[in-house]
């Protein structure tokens, strides 16, 4: 059985004083199933062995004729099955659907001691969190529940990305957020019809060699969400909380889904979706930092002693950042260890 302290480790990333706490269980795969599915839902059991984090999904994908069924379906679940370190997590249904508040109800009155998390789609800004906040503090009241469940916000409207700093600190419960790049390009007005990943047409260009426009002429494709998870990734530092990536929609492409997220990974995520299962392995493969890097890290963090003043190693200058991006590597190997 899980203790609450399994959730809250100090935040490593340099900082002298913890900003706050976050929490200390890998996260690398956030796995999505439908418990309206049965198929799926019978899977359920056997997926939770693979992943780090199971998450029962009432939102979007599923039909709004299943959505009762998929509230039950988890309920039955969660109660018949224990994950044993695999957290398990819900998306509920956005806070203006017709369905999200007996979601909360139902979820926090029947499963409230089985869930860490709780993902709330379509976050606008700070008022949204503080409204789920308040309700789950009553409904854990109510509930008689000891270990507080923790939200996690989509970041999937323009509105929510210009807020994205105060959605970051608006409760002590923020886990994290998620890209959501789907929902945010309809709210952009972006002209992309994808779930996730790039754009063959969003390119720059070299310039042209000589008086020929068309000469010497090569193109770079460019990643539509660096922008967004930059910024979101400084929210999450700044408040303490973890940033991933969310969907990858395109499953045949596991190419474009590793190129995503490891690009997502070394700006700072700690995870992504897997809407498959042949996302998993791809998700714990880049959210893992690789041995070379490790040892590499571990190298850097002997020769620099006390983590002052500067070294060479293999012709590379380190200093007391550099040892601090090392610790981030090797504080991740060992928390993937535990
Ligand atoms: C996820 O919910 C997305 O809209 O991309
Ligand atoms: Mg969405």
């Amino acid at each position: 059985m899980r203790s609450p302290k399994d959730f809250f480790a100090p935040l490593a990333v340099g900082a002298p004083e913890p900003v706050r706490q976050i929490p200390a269980l890998p996260s690398r795969m956030i796995h999505f199933f439908d418990p309206s599915n049965e198929k799926m839902a019978a899977k359920a059991p056997e997926i939770a062995k693979k992943v780090d984090v199971l998450l029962g999904n009432l939102e979007d994908a599923v039909k709004a004729d299943r959505k009762e069924a998929a509230r039950t379906g988890l309920v039955e679940i969660a109660k018949a099955n224990d994950f044993g370190s695999t957290q398990l997590w819900t998306r509920v249904n956005s806070l203006d659907s017709p369905w999200v508040l007996d979601d909360l109800i139902t979820l926090v009155t029947e499963i409230g001691d089985k869930l860490d998390v709780i993902m709330v789609p379509k976050v606008e800004g700070a008022q949204d969190i503080h409204y789920v906040d308040r309700l789950l503090a009553q409904l854990e009241a109510r509930a008689g529940l000891e270990r507080p469940l923790l939200v996690h916000a989509i970041l999937e409207t323009a509105s929510g990305v210009a807020n994205v700093e105060e959605i970051a600190g608006a409760s002590p419960r923020m886990q994290g957020i998620s890209l959501g790049p789907a929902d945010l390009a309809a709210s952009r007005r972006m002209k992309t019809t994808r779930v996730g990943g790039g754009h063959p047409g969003y390119l720059v260009r070299t310039d042209p060699v000589g008086e020929d426009l068309t000469a010497g002429r090569t193109t770079y494709q460019q990643d539509l969400w660096h922008y967004t998870v930059a910024r979101m990734v400084d929210a999450c530092a700044m408040h303490g909380i973890l940033p991933y990536y969310g969907p990858f929609g395109d499953i045949r492409d596991v190419v474009g889904c590793e190129d995503q997220f490891r690009n997502a990974f070394l700006l700072g995520c700690v995870g992504a979706w897997s809407l498959h299962p042949a996302q998993i392995d791809i998700a714990k493969r880049v959210f893992s930092p690789s041995p070379e890097d490790v040892a590499w890290a571990r190298r850097v963090i002997a020769e620099m002693g006390d983590g002052t003043g500067a070294v060479m190693i293999d012709g590379k200058m380190q200093d007391d950042a550099s040892v601090k991006q090392c610790r981030v590597v090797a504080e991740l190997a060992d928390a993937l260890a535990a």
